[in-house]
């Protein structure tokens, strides 16, 4: 190793990490030494000290603000008109081939407890078609309705690339062609020990970890993705994230709303069920959008109401994003971007003093991470949309219970019911409305409820028997 890394290493207080060196094989060393270069050492000791030794505290702005947003069903005649212009805007954009999609698929989906990459998790209610499946289906049906191909960018991890990129090849990339899917790596950071001393997976490697959702902008970047965007001519990437299979993959309604709007960055807001609903809180400070999360935002805020019994602070986001391209452009353009980071205490697998390696039982470490919508404060113009929720948020956080795999099916089906209905088929329902069967439809035959009524009149379907399982 340089003798100016092994100063760096010291000077940031974390000579310990080489206690081991001199076990190592010479391709160890030279592995760990390239490992340890890539860390910002000079940051380390600011880190420690700041979200590891002692808990960040979040400083709720004073003049703190509920942010305004478009109401679903617009309030006005010359807000209807406006929605028909962006749907109008967003499908010409499509036509044009100026949008492209965005997974962010490099979590490391610990809730789920799924081994393998979160994509890979078999979600279909009948065929258990994997979430990466659903994408693909939709990516390729928004490609052939729009008539030009829509790229496809989807993050990985370090920790997951390889699984991932192996499970595309599988399966053929969906029939998806190669040039529209663009695979591209996260960056990571160390895990640090409650005592602000990072900590060893190995004798040879740091526990590191994704560096969070916000690492997609500087990844953009640094993979050659935004440089993609610019020769491909796409200049709004629909952002979202691979736990979520009902989210539209492109909305026209919404990306033409961002450009009309000249929004740099644009998000969904879903009206929260309830005060506490653990969704980030749209909020404006110094005529700046951002998000509050839900465990930061202060009771009497969260518990605010309007005169008219509603939530003031109702706007809740589902991650579901417009990004310009060259707002990414701009916030990366000397090849940094520190976005503020985010303290987990974690269980992390490491070597003790020992070193042995060990799995704690209580959170013995810290990750940290940056989040994309921490990006919201520096875009010049923000356009919140409200979406609707039971047609675009089912995320698939747990095994079961709230936000889980099971909620996530029932959303699926539930929204096929509505579909079908719309176009005719008579739908089974139980007492209370749910509905008595399981319905999954491809997305690579249906986008939205026209094509679905379209496969209605191809297939001829009149009815659905109750406690049936149905695949179109
Ligand atoms: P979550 O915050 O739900 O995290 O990510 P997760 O890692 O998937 O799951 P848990 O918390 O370990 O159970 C929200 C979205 O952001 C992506 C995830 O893949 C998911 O689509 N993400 C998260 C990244 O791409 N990189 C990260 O470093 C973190």
């Amino acid at each position: 190793m340089n003798v100016e890394l092994k100063n760096a290493i010291i000077a940031a207080g974390q000579g310990e990490l080489l206690k081991f060196w001199d076990d190592l094989t010479e391709a160890e060393k030279s592995a760990f030494a390239g490992e340890l270069a890539a860390v910002d050492w000079a940051q380390i000791p600011r880190l420690a000290a700041e979200y590891v030794l002692k808990r960040p505290e979040m400083a709720i702005p004073d003049d703190l603000t509920p942010a305004e947003f478009f109401p679903l069903a617009p309030a006005t005649e010359a807000q209807a008109e406006l929605y028909r212009r962006a749907e109008a805007k967003g499908i010409e954009l499509l036509k044009n081939g100026k949008v492209c999609c965005l997974t962010v698929a490099g979590g490391q989906g610990t809730r789920l407890g799924f081994d393998g990459p979160k994509g890979t998790y078999p979600i279909g209610p009948v065929s258990g078609r994997t979430l990466f499946s659903y994408f693909a289906g939709a990516v390729a049906r928004a490609s052939e309705k729009y008539g030009k191909p829509v790229n496809w960018y989807i993050m990985t991890s370090p920790i997951n690339r390889e699984a991932t990129e192996s499970y595309f090849k599988e399966q053929n990339y969906f029939g998806l062609s190669r040039e529209n899917v663009f695979f591209f790596t996260q960056g990571t950071m160390p895990a640090f020990g409650l005592d602000g001393k990072l900590l060893l997976s190995s004798k040879s490697s740091l526990a590191l970890s994704p560096d969070g959702h916000g690492g997609t902008l500087l990844a953009l970047r640094k993979s050659g993705a935004l440089d993609k965007m610019i020769s491909d001519g796409n200049e709004y990437i629909s952002y979202f994230q691979v736990d979520n299979p009902l989210v539209p993959v492109v909305d026209p309604r919404f990306i033409g709303l961002h450009a009309l709007e000249n929004s740099e960055m644009s998000a969904i807001m879903l009206s929260k069920t309830n005060s506490r609903e653990k969704l980030g809180n749209f909020c404006v400070s110094q005529g700046r959008t951002m998000i509050i999360e839900y465990s930061d935002l202060p009771d009497e805020l969260a518990e605010k109401r309007n005169p008219d019994g509603s939530l003031s602070f109702i706007a809740g986001s589902p991650a579901i994003h417009v990004l310009s391209r060259s707002f990414v452009e701009k916030l990366t353009s000397g090849g940094t971007l520190q976005l503020p980071w985010h303290r987990a205490d974690k269980k992390i697998t490491c070597l003790d003093a020992d070193g042995k390696l060990f799995t704690p039982a209580e959170p013995n470490g810290v990750k940290l991470e940056s989040f994309i919508f921490d990006a919201l404060p520096l875009a010049a113009k923000v356009m919140i949309l409200e979406g609707d929720r039971a047609e675009v948020f089912a995320p698939t956080k747990n095994a079961t219970g709230v936000d889980s795999a099971e909620s996530c099916r029932e959303m699926l089906t539930a929204r096929n019911a509505r579909r079908l209905e719309l176009a005719g088929v008579e739908i089974p329902r139980k007492i209370d409305g749910s509905v008595d069967a399981v319905i999954e439809i491809s997305p690579r035959l249906v986008l939205d409820d026209a094509d679905a009524a379209g496969l209605v009149n191809a297939v001829g379907l009149k009815k659905i028997l109750p406690g049936e399982k149905v695949a179109l």
